[in-house]
């Protein structure tokens, strides 16, 4: 036995050797420079860092058992655009998925079992790299796989100006897709290639200016609990001023004409369909609503703005007041938007070095918890919010501890709810970062049981408080029966496409957990003005955001603003302010998207409509222009349709049996496609 081991590890090292060898040289004036040598700064990608001549886990190259010591570790998804400068004619590399993914026992049953012909293909950890050039696709490898053989990849560069290199995720998770570009190296008769960023795109607002005659929006069903204060600012673009009516109004419920916000408290359960009005001096909108007061609330995706992406730990009142007067001065209230969340960091935290944080017990004597300094008084910003038509958010953990360390709701379900109740919060983030530790075990009972208990403490009180889950428990196929509105599908999100595309793509599938009253939430929006760090726009380019914004809407997502409010640059807030576009989110039949095609880099996703249209994304996930067709039996419908662009609304046409348009590089298209005459 050890023999064998002696001959095969002597046959490793002569492979390793014979594939470290660099590659010939075309003439007697080429070099070749590594990959490697390169800026790898440019190199975008999510997880973990980009490594010269290591794996991106540190660890030294290894594909199928052969170690390899030049090259760049990467982890998929990751893009290096490379200025050729004209000067090389040739590019060479071995490419993989990275041994490191798993540890060496499993390695060798890996390696073996593929060595008998059975490679094992269930695991995770799978890329397929390309390499462009122009634009154009000059190699692609097959799925490569954990402890699969390196492939080679080889292309001729003559003529090419720009190279770009991409590792994908082959899965629809990324997880564990640690991709080697090993033994790469360039031959170069002139000018060295060099790294650069990806171009630069102009902003385009897309969306039309709204009309001045009146338009209601929003969503056009409301839940409510008997007993509740109801709050409903009917959403309206025109000129001002308008003048509101509601024909059919249950009764307990008024509506005020002039902020078009209907308030009261209604005690019988049931379903009220009500008209909604507006007038103004260039015309008059009518809309259904349907008012349901039963158990159910968040019967569209929550819409509204959130503290954490810009502020981080640092939210005040201020600022949050500020949000709320922005969220009504920019108009984005009129398109629907309704909720001023605080997030992390607003208690009192013991021990901190902040004298806004560390004065007094973060409980009362009565086991209250109290806010810090920087919310001296919850229930005067909760009023200052409400007074303007909007709703306030809060945030907790069901841990001893919230994220960042300040007091959770352990053990104070009840008194926690009550008193976010009496401050006049409608919203709840729960959290569940540091529950680990105070739960019995890893079992489901305990998984489901901080949720179970916050929503009944919330079904306690005489206030409807929408309640959130947060977190990455993989708990979308059980998180409805907790009580819960929504829940997090995804980590936390950060403002580049390699973040969000893997979590925006990768719901495919959990489409039949969401519904009316309960949604798979894909994290905020890292659209505008954003924190961490400095306070700097987002790094996603234009349209990088406007497959954010439709994949969300596609998603019926919770629709949560991450950015500085007070700071909305006319192309962030035209992102914002596309009725039809958050028509898709908000349509009342609930339905969230799933992915009916997907080619290489194009995918698309589609949802039906209330009104039997669809509303369709073909997606772009590549780095050039491509075109992309969605068929009309692909989305199972037959006969001539229309089509209409949501984010120019504009009327493309009608087609017999399918639509294709360009789509540029991380772009979209979003469409509703409508039987003619529909
Ligand atoms: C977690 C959540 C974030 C944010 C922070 C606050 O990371 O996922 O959305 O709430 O906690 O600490």
């Amino acid at each position: 036995m050890k023999k064998l081991i002696l001959i095969y590890c002597l046959l490793l090292s002569l492979l390793a050797a014979a594939q470290e060898i660099a590659p010939k040289k075309d003439s007697a004036t080429a070099q070749t420079v590594a990959l490697s040598s390169l800026n790898l700064q440019e190199l975008h990608q999510e997880d973990l860092w980009v490594q010269a001549n290591r794996s991106t886990g540190q660890h030294p190259m290894q594909i199928g058992g052969v170690k390899y010591t030049n090259g760049v570790g990467t982890a998929a998804r990751s893009v290096l655009w490379i200025d050729l400068q004209g000067g090389s004619s040739h590019f060479s590399a071995l490419v993989g998925v990275d041994d490191e993914v798993v540890p060496p026992t499993v390695q060798r049953e890996l390696i073996a079992a593929g060595k008998k012909g059975h490679p094992v293909t269930n695991i995770n950890g799978s890329v397929v790299f390309q390499i462009y050039g122009d634009g154009r696709l000059l190699w692609k490898s097959g799925i490569l796989r954990t402890c699969f053989p390196a492939e080679k990849a080889e292309v001729n560069l003559v003529g090419i100006h720009t190279l770009v290199l991409v590792a994908s995720s082959a899965g629809d998770s990324p997880k564990l897709d640690h991709a080697d570009w090993a033994n790469a190296y360039f031959t170069v008769t002139g000018a060295k290639p060099k790294t650069i960023e990806p171009p630069v795109e102009q902003a385009e607002c897309l969306t039309p200016k709204t009309s001045p005659k009146p338009r209601i929006n929003g969503a056009s069903v409301f839940g409510v609990r008997p007993g509740s204060p109801f709050l409903f600012t009917i959403a309206a673009t025109g000129q001002r001023p308008i003048k509101f009516a509601a024909a059919n109004l249950p009764k307990g419920l008024s509506l005020d004409p002039n902020s078009g916000r209907i308030t009261g408290v209604l005690k019988k359960r049931g379903e009220t369909l009500v008209t909604l009005r507006a007038d103004n001096a260039l015309g008059v909108a009518e809309r259904r609503f349907k008012i349901v007061c039963g158990d159910q609330l968040a019967l569209t995706p929550q819409m509204g703005w959130n503290t954490w992406n810009v502020f981080l730990r640092e939210p005040d009142e201020f600022k949050v007041r500020s949000a709320a007067d922005a969220m009504v001065n920019s108009g984005l209230i009129d398109h629907g938007w309704t909720y001023i969340n605080i997030d992390d960091c607003w208690e009192r935290k013991p021990g901190s070095k902040d004298p806004l944080l560390n004065e007094g017990e973060p409980r009362d004597a009565d086991g209250m918890i109290v806010p810090s300094k920087r919310f001296p008084d919850m229930k005067g910003l909760c009023d200052y919010i409400h007074n303007k038509g909007l709703k306030a958010g809060i945030y907790s953990s069901p841990a001893i501890y919230t994220c960042q360390g300040f007091p959770g709701s352990y053990q104070h379900e009840e008194k926690d709810a009550l008193q976010y109740a009496r401050w006049g919060f409608d919203y709840l983030k729960y959290d569940w970062c540091y529950y680990d530790s105070v739960e019995k075990d890893h079992g489901f009972s305990e998984q489901q049981k901080p949720w179970v208990t916050m929503a009944a403490a919330l079904k306690k009180v005489d206030r409807d408080i929408i309640f959130s889950l947060s977190q990455v428990l993989e708990m979308w196929s059980w998180a409805e029966s907790t009580g819960a509105n929504s829940w997090r599908t995804t980590g936390d999100i950060s403002d580049t496409w390699e973040s969000y595309d893997a979590i925006g793509f990768t719901q495919n599938g959990r489409e039949k957990y969401a519904g009316p009253g309960h949604w798979n939430d894909c994290d905020m929006f890292v659209v505008g003005k954003l924190g961490g760090g400095k306070l700097h726009p987002t790094r996603l380019t234009p349209n990088e955001q406007y497959t954010h914004i439709s994949l969300w809407c596609l998603l019926t997502s919770p629709l949560l603003i991450g950015c500085d409010m007070t700071q909305l640059d006319a192309f962030t807030l035209n992102l914002l302010s596309n009725d039809e576009v958050i028509e898709v989110n908000q349509d009342p039949l609930g339905r969230q998207a799933r992915r009916i095609s997907r080619d290489d880099n194009v995918e698309v996703w589609a949802k039906d409509m209330e009104d039997g249209s669809k509303a369709v994304g073909l997606f772009n996930r590549g780095e050039f222009g491509n075109s992309v067709t969605v068929s009309w039996s692909q989305l199972g419908v037959n006969g001539k349709q229309t089509v209409r662009d949501l984010w120019r609304q504009l009327d493309l046409g009608s087609f017999d049996k399918s639509f294709g348009a360009p789509v540029p590089r991380h772009g979209v298209k979003l469409l509703r496609i409508k039987p003619i005459g529909n």
